[in-house]
């Protein structure tokens, strides 16, 4: 009997899900495997600097681990998560405000599988949820494997509009997913006024609120703003022992402070909403990694964590000065871009006519990349935007990359003032 594995013949082509017929692959991941070529300049990824990933400190940590508890690392776990390594979240948010015990912490395989998660337990088709407007593609991805609809809320430099926020919750969205803290892509981050107003809306309209924040400690320039489930419990006066209200969901990942290879991130949530995701991770993996668990716990113990985010703010915020200065000095005045306190990404609108898809094409011509802002728009939209990561590339390369985008945006100018 002959069997088909490619092609026409295959018996699973009629046989996919009905919530797959939505489901595309990461359009930033399709443009990103285009600039493989090592001389390309890549402002595309969401990439921590390489150069700071604590390598020496990981592999003292994994040593100790196999060392001392070689047997429990290798072996099945449960499905919360290492409890020393949740205890440590549990302390560390507590010096943001985040008054929780780690029976509200599950870890997750990353903040990506937590947003996963979360639309495998509250998202029917056809639900709808409250995003801003560009959001985080990751988590449009996870949540329209759930058949999720979008009701868009656009941001300025100060984040989502709360001008426009009461009419979209006014439709009834399941939850309001934000990311306050230098958005992913948007590079901008939530006012503390509009933190405020967000809260008392959301609570007004009975809307509870998915708070996303993997970039809260990557802040290079300004003041700290209290995270929104901070907020929330201070609105709703903390009534019950802990000052955990419950209305937001928090996220969090050791993706920008650590390292992402390893995979570790973790949802705030209460208790009754802690054993249901339990349950839903146990369809999807059982639990995350035993191992790398308890080697960001022995990485991250004893202070390391404080101390090496420090470091990290410091080469990252650097290069985001580079970057800037490097726009203002190779782009055209027409282009307008976001100046992000912190974060990984910066966002850009070209002039009116512009289309930075079809830049792409031309930018990758001179071997320099970025992703074009169209696939960040639940709706659809945004077609003279894109996003740079200034984390990734050194100092010289940032400067040279620029230069290169710039010359590829000039050039596309003055072609379009000659076709006028
Ligand atoms: C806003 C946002 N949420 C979640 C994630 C996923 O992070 P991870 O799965 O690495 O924890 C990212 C990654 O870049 C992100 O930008």
């Amino acid at each position: 009997m002959e069997l088909h594995v490619t092609g026409d013949g295959t018996p699973w082509r009629d046989r996919f899900a009905q919530r797959t017929e939505r489901m595309t692959s990461s359009a930033i991941r399709e443009l990103l495997k285009l600039t493989s070529d090592p001389e390309i300049i890549s402002f595309g990824g969401g990439l921590p600097a390489p150069e700071v990933f604590p390598i020496e400190q990981i592999r003292a940590a994994a040593d100790r681990v196999l060392d001392e508890h070689g047997k429990a690392a290798l072996q099945y776990s449960t499905t919360e998560g290492y409890l020393p390594l949740r205890e440590l979240l549990v302390r560390h948010m507590a010096r943001y405000g985040i008054v929780v015990g780690p029976e509200n912490v599950i870890i997750t395989t990353g903040a990506q599988q937590a947003l996963d998660l979360l639309g495998k337990l509250f998202i029917n088709s056809g639900d709808r949820i409250l995003t801003e407007e560009p959001t985080y593609l990751g988590a449009l991805q996870a949540f329209t494997g759930y058949q999720a609809r979008y009701v868009p809320v656009p941001i300025d430099d100060d984040g989502m509009r709360m001008d426009l926020l009461e009419e979209q919750l006014r439709t009834g969205p399941k939850f309001l997913y934000v990311l306050p803290n230098f958005q992913n892509p948007g590079g901008v981050t939530l006012s503390l006024e509009r933190r405020l107003r967000l809260v008392e809306l959301a609570s007004h309209y009975g809307v509870p609120i998915v708070e996303d924040a993997p970039y809260g400690q990557l802040r290079y320039r300004g003041e700290h703003l209290p995270p929104l489930v901070k907020l929330d419990a201070e609105y709703h006066g903390n009534g019950h022992g802990l000052p955990f209200h419950g209305d937001v969901i928090y996220l969090g990942t050791m993706s920008k402070t650590l390292a992402p290879g390893l995979r570790i991130g973790w949802v705030v949530a209460p208790e009754e909403v802690v054993s249901k995701l339990v349950q839903m991770k146990q369809g999807a993996d059982l639990h995350s990694s035993t191992f790398d668990q308890m080697v960001a716990y022995e990485a991250a113990r004893g202070g390391f964590l404080d101390r090496h985010v420090k470091v990290i703010r410091k080469v990252h915020g650097e290069r985001l000065g580079v970057m800037l200065q490097a726009l203002e000095r190779h782009f055209p005045e027409e282009a307008k871009w976001t100046r992000p306190e912190g974060g990984l990404f910066l966002w850009v609108t070209l002039p009116e006519g512009f289309d930075s898809r079809r830049l792409f094409d031309e930018a990758l011509k001179e071997k320099v990349a970025f992703v074009p802002g169209t696939p960040f728009f639940p709706n659809g939209g945004g077609e003279r935007t894109l996003r740079l990561n200034f984390s990734y590339s050194t100092p010289e390369v940032i400067e040279e990359g620029i230069r290169r985008l710039g010359g590829v945006v000039a050039r596309r100018m003055a072609g379009r003032l000659v076709a006028v």
